[in-house]
This record gives structure tokens, sequence and C-alpha cells, in this order.
């Protein structure tokens, strides 16, 4: 069997072969050049066929070796590890090496990045200046974008994105600093002073030290949180193709900086029908409010009045892998901050919907949003805190993305096309002509 597509276009009873190209994991994602769809032509003067795609719904816009997602499988893996073994035995800063540079890191190669994230963490004085100016309402996802944008004119070298050397640092700088920007942000906006990082404790427990002190001389954090913190930053690093990864890509592809990339792919993230669906669950239970009236809202949501939030997924239609570790860890974050009925109530929700034949026949199960609103409301964190406590490990799945992109011989500046449906040439009218 030859490896091609033969497509005969009845306008003009021409016949084209196309070739059909595989990757390189068994034949998942086999696919054929758009371009060649040019040389498919009604007459010598027509511009050729287009594929059409909104919302690039089956268009594979690179070759990526960094995240492979079954979704019918509910599979997930980064650079080939399953996530559910990363989960088990690593750690945030492994998983995110791993992320960007390919491989596990050894001993020697996990301590030397480990230390350089750990001591990149301080802000210049003059970002701590630039957060103090917004609002004393503005929101910390806008105070996050907007200062991760400024970084840019902090470090102007970034913009040698082809130098290997200035891109690490970047990579250390962004990486390190954007938990102390998430809580400064969140400092601000809650009135209280900055607390400077403290490059002695954990990745994760220095984001909660820089969150949640006090006036205590030094922060111990609760080693449980710390590590279902890590636990939630390894699961949320990377997710191939989605809409943030792609305006990462997109930007860099224009050779703009990283801090500008990465403040445009939040400003993506941002949205609700991305980062922002764990909000939606927990105001969802708590408009539930008792475990009695769940059987009414799961009627309602089969009625279509409403949607379960946490439930379905573009591309999980099985159960989201990501879900079932939140799950069995949502019991061990409230042993320790103390039970939540909400917590109760996701767990019948959860009970009644997958026995239930609409949610079943609709593959609908339970997505990673799901458990995620209701550990990070447990764990003090407030609702306007979740995208942003997204954009934190996800920076490093971005990153990632971006540094495949710059080495990809076969990538240039993303430049999509249009189908024009607008008017044909027409000649300018001066205003008297134009009636009324
Ligand atoms: N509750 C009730 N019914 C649902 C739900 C839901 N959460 N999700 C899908 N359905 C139904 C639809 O009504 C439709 O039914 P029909 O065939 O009778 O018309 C069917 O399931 C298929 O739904 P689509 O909208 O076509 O599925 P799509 O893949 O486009 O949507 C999405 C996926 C947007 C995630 C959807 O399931 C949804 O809105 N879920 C709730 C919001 C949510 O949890 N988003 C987070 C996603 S995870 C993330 O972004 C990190």
């Amino acid at each position: 069997m030859a490896d091609t597509l033969t497509i005969t276009d009845n306008r003009t009873g021409r016949q084209y072969e196309v070739p059909i190209n595989y990757g390189t994991y068994e034949d998942y994602g086999a696919s054929s050049p758009a371009i060649d769809l040019r040389k498919i032509k009604g007459s010598e003067e027509d511009f050729g066929l287009l594929s059409y795609d909104p919302a690039y719904m089956n268009t594979a816009s690179c070759k990526s070796a960094v995240t492979f997602i079954d979704g019918d499988r509910g599979i997930l893996r980064y650079r080939g590890y399953p996530i559910e073994q990363l989960a088990e035995e690593s750690s945030y800063l492994e998983v995110a090496y791993l992320t960007l540079f390919g491989e596990l890191p050894t001993e020697s190669e996990l301590a030397g990045w480990t230390y350089e994230i750990l001591h990149h963490t301080f802000v210049h004085e003059n970002v701590k200046k630039l957060m103090d100016g917004f609002h004393h309402d503005a929101h910390p996802m806008g105070m996050f974008v907007s200062t991760v944008a400024a970084l840019s004119t902090f470090y102007p070298e970034a913009r040698e994105v082809h130098d290997a050397d200035v891109r690490l640092k970047q990579i250390h700088r962004l990486i390190a600093k954007v938990p102390t920007i998430a809580a400064f942000a969140y400092r601000h906006s809650i009135g209280l002073p900055y607390i400077y990082p403290d490059n002695e404790l954990s990745f994760t427990g220095n984001f909660l030290n820089m969150m949640f002190r006090i006036s205590e001389p030094a922060y111990d954090p609760d080693p449980v949180l710390e590590r279902a913190l890590d636990l939630l930053f390894i699961l949320h690093v990377d997710h191939e193709q989605n809409c943030s990864a792609s305006v990462m890509r997109g930007i860099g592809s224009s050779h703009a900086d990283p801090y500008v990339s990465v403040a445009g792919a939040a400003a993506a993230l941002y949205g609700p029908l991305h980062g922002g669906a764990n909000e939606q669950v927990l105001r969802m239970l708590n408009e539930i409010r008792t475990v009695d009236r769940v059987p009414e809202y799961v009627e309602r949501a089969k009625k279509g009045e409403f949607r379960l939030m946490g439930f379905g997924h573009r591309v999980y239609k099985n159960y989201d892998p990501r879900a079932r570790i939140l799950k069995s860890m949502a019991s061990e974050v409230l042993e320790v901050t103390g039970r939540s009925p909400l917590l109760d109530l996701a767990m019948e929700l959860e009970r009644i919907a997958l026995e239930d034949e609409y949610f079943v026949e609709r593959n609908l199960y339970p997505n990673v949003d799901f458990y995620s609103g209701i550990i990070y409301k447990a764990m003090g964190f407030p609702v306007d805190m979740f995208p942003v406590l997204f954009a934190i490990p996800r920076t490093a799945g971005w990153l990632a993305q971006w540094l495949e992109m710059l080495q990809d011989p076969e990538q240039k500046i993303a430049r999509p096309r249009q189908v024009y449906v607008g008017k044909d040439e027409r000649d300018y009218q001066v205003i008297e002509k134009r009636g009324v």
C-alpha cells in the first residue's frame, strides 16, 4: 500500500498524489502537508485550494516531542513518561527539566538546575514598584500578565533568542520569578506587605511562604501541602498544543523575547474557556450547596439547562488521568486543612454522573478542573488566584514549546491564511455621494 492520497478534482478531472507523513509514535498523527493542496487548481490563474479549519480542530501546526495525549484512552505522557509515574515519583522542578530538555536529569544536573532556579527567585525592586502601581482591587492574573511582560524591559538581552546561553538564562529567570510575581500580586490584592523569597525552602515551600507568611521569623510549610502543590504543578506543566501553548508558539515565531511571549500565553490562559474552569466548578458546587440537591442539578444538566462544570473535555473522552490523581490527593490535603463539604458534594456529583446514561453515552468524565479548585480552596488560595496558580507550572511547558519551535527548521513565523468573504473591488465614493 502506497503511503499517499490520490485526490481527484471533479472540476477538471485531474488527479493529484499527496504524501502521507507519519509521526514517530506508531501512526499516531498521520498527516499530509496542507501546502500540497495549493497545487490543486480549477484553472491556471486559480490561487489553489486552502484547507479551512476554524479553531484548528484538525490541523497539526507542528511536530512535537514534548507531550503525548491519547484522549480516547485517557493517556498523558511528558517526554514518554506516564503522568501517573511522574506524579508518584518526581518533583515539579525535575519534571520542568524533563519537559524542557527531553531527559530526566542526573543527580548533578538536578542539583545544578534546582540551584539556578532557587537563586533566580528575586525580582528587581523596580518590579515591586511597578506592581505597587496597580489599583488595590486589580485581578492578580491581570497583574501577573502585565508584570511578566514588563520583565522584558529589565532583561533586554532576552531578544537574542538564537543564542542558546541567553535562552537558558531567561528560562531560569522565568521559571524562578513567576511564583514571586504571583505571590506579590496576591499580597498586593489583599493589602499585605510582599514577602521576599526564602531560597532555603523548596520551590513550592517558598511559594507558600511568599503567599501566606504573616509575622513568623521563618516560615515552615506543611509538608503535605508543599507536596500537594508540587503535585498540582507537575500535573499542569504541559498539555501539548492547547490555546495558550499555541499563543506562545505564535508570538515566539516572530522571535519576540520569551517574557512577552509568556505574558501572551498567560493572557490566553486567563479566559474562562481555558484556565478558568476550576473557578466555575467552585461556583457550581456553592450553588448546589447540599448533597440532597445533586440529583436535581444532574437532571438540569441532562435537560441542557446548564453544564456540569469540570465534566467533559475536548480531547479526553475517558477519565482525565490528572483528575484521577487529584481525586486521591484531595482527601490527603483535606485531612490537614479540615474536611470540606465541597469535596463530599463533588464525590456525590461524580458518583451520580458516572452512573447516568446521559454522561456515559457522551463520554463525559471529570476533568482536571473538577478537583483542582477544591484543593486550592482548601489550601487557602482565593478563587482569583486559580489561573495564576495554573500559569506558574505551565510557564515550564510554554518554554518547552517555545524552545522546540525555535529549533525546528520547518517552523517559520506563524501566518495562517484566510478565506476572504468580503466585497470585491469597488471605487472610493466622496462623502457627498454616500447618501444619508
Ligand atoms: N455537562 C453536561 N453536558 C455536557 C457537558 C457538561 N459538562 N459537556 C458536554 N456535554 C454534552 C453536550 O451538551 C453535548 O450533548 P449533545 O450531544 O446531546 O448535544 C455532548 O455532551 C458533547 O458536547 P460538546 O460541547 O460537543 O463537547 P466539546 O468537546 O466541544 O466540549 C467542553 C468540551 C467544552 C470541555 C465541554 O465538555 C464543557 O463545556 N465542559 C464544562 C466546562 C469544563 O469543565 N471545562 C474545562 C475543560 S478542561 C481544561 O480546560 C483544563
